[in-house]
C-alpha cells in the first residue's frame, strides 16, 4: 500500500527513528544516493508562500538525482477547475512523488486517497510533519537521544506548528509542553492522539498557561509566529493575547541551563522572540533550516522504498 506523510502521527515510532537515521546518513554525504536517478520527477505545489520548504525540496530532489517540478497553484488548474482527485490522477502518471503545501487538511487527504504516488503535507492549516523530521533531528544533534527530553512550545498552539510538535514530540517519546492562553490551546482531538502515541513511548503532554511555569527545567525552547499563513487578518488581536507568552531571554534563563532555543522560521523578532534569544548562544535556528534539506531526502527515500 502507497505511505503518504499527512500528519506526523501517520509514522510509527520506529519508522520516525528510521527516517531520522537515514537523515543523518544522507548529510554525512550529500551526494552519495541517487534514489531519483532517471531522473524521476517529483512536484512540489504551493497554494502559500514559502522559501525554506521550497528551496530545500527543490534541492533535495536535485541532490537524489530527480528532477523538481515546482508549481504554484495561482497558475495551475489545482484550486480553481479541478479536485484535488483529479489532479491526483493526472500527476501519478508522471511523477514519482506529490508534495503539496495547502489550506485545508481534507484536501491533502482527497488527493492521497486519488492516487498511487506518495503525497507530502508540505504545511497545511493544520500540520507541518517536514518542519518536524527537520527539528527532530536538529535536537538529536544537538542534545542527543531524543526520548525523555522535555520540549516546549510557547504562543499559538491551536497551529500547524504546535499540533505537530504534540504528534512528533510525543512519538520520539519526548514530553511536550504547551504554553498558550487558553484560547489558544491545541484542538483537543489532536491532544487526544497524542496522549494515546505518548503512552505507548513514555512520552507525555501537558498544557500550561503560566509561560514561566512551562519553561522551568525545559530542554527545548520552541516557538513559531503569532500569525500563521491565512490569519493576517486577526493580526492586531493576536499580538494582544500572544503578548505574555513571548520567548524572551528570562524564559531561557529558567529552562535547562544546557537548553536549545528552536524557531522553524520566518521569524518576526520582538513579537513572539527577542532578538537576543534567537541571535543567542542557545539558538540554533540555522541549522534547524538546513536540516530541512537532510530530512526530506531521507523522507522521500524511505516512502519511494515502502511502495
Ligand atoms: N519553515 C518553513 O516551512 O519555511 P517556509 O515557509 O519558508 O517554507
Ligand atoms: N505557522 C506558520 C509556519 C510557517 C512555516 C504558518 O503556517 O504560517
Amino acid at each position: 500500500m502507497t505511505r503518504h506523510l499527512l500528519r506526523d502521527d501517520d509514522l510509527t515510532p520506529a519508522e520516525q527513528a528510521e527516517i531520522l537515521d537515514l537523515a543523518l546518513e544522507l548529510k554525512k554525504d550529500r551526494w552519495a544516493n541517487k534514489a531519483l536517478e532517471g531522473p524521476q520527477t517529483v512536484a512540489v505545489i504551493f497554494d502559500k508562500s514559502s522559501t525554506r520548504t521550497r528551496v530545500s525540496f527543490a534541492v533535495g530532489i536535485a541532490d537524489l538525482g530527480g528532477s523538481p517540478l515546482i508549481i504554484s497553484t495561482a497558475n495551475s488548474q489545482l484550486g480553481g477547475k479541478e479536485t484535488p482527485s483529479d489532479t491526483a490522477r493526472v500527476l501519478e502518471r508522471q511523477v514519482a512523488a506529490i508534495v503539496w503545501r495547502t489550506y485545508a487538511q481534507s484536501g491533502l487527504e482527497e488527493m492521497a486517497r486519488g492516487t498511487r504516488v506518495p503525497v507530502i503535507n508540505a504545511l497545511s492549516d493544520d500540520f507541518h510533519p517536514c518542519q518536524l523530521l527537520a527539528d527532530l533531528l536538529t535536537i538529536r544533534e544537538h542534545k542527543g537521544e531524543l526520548a525523555g527530553l522535555t520540549l516546549t512550545f510557547f504562543g499559538d498552539a491551536r497551529s500547524n506548528m504546535a499540533h505537530s510538535y504534540l504528534l512528533a514530540g510525543v512519538t520520539a517519546g519526548m514530553h511536550v509542553r504547551m504554553a498558550s492562553p487558553e484560547a489558544y490551546a491545541p484542538r483537543e482531538d489532536v491532544v487526544v492522539d497524542a496522549e494515546r502515541r505518548a503512552a505507548e513511548t513514555g512520552g507525555s503532554v501537558t498544557l500550561l498557561d503560566d509561560p514561566r511555569e512551562a519553561a522551568l527545567g525545559a530542554d527545548v525552547i520552541v516557538t513559531d509566529t503569532w500569525v500563521s499563513m491565512g490569519k493576517e487578518e486577526e493580526k492586531q488581536q493576536r499580538l494582544r493575547d500572544l503578548g505574555g507568552f513571548k520567548v524572551t531571554s528570562e524564559i531561557m534563563s529558567l529552562a535547562d541551563p544546557e537548553s536549545i532555543f528552536i524557531h522553524c522560521l520566518p521569524a518576526d523578532r520582538g513579537y513572539e522572540v527577542d532578538s537576543e534569544v534567537i541571535d543567542g548562544e542557545q539558538s540554533v535556528v540555522w541549522d534547524e533550516a538546513e536540516n530541512r534539506l537532510h530530512a526530506q531526502k531521507a523522507l522521500l527515500v524511505w516512502l519511494l522504498r515502502q511502495g
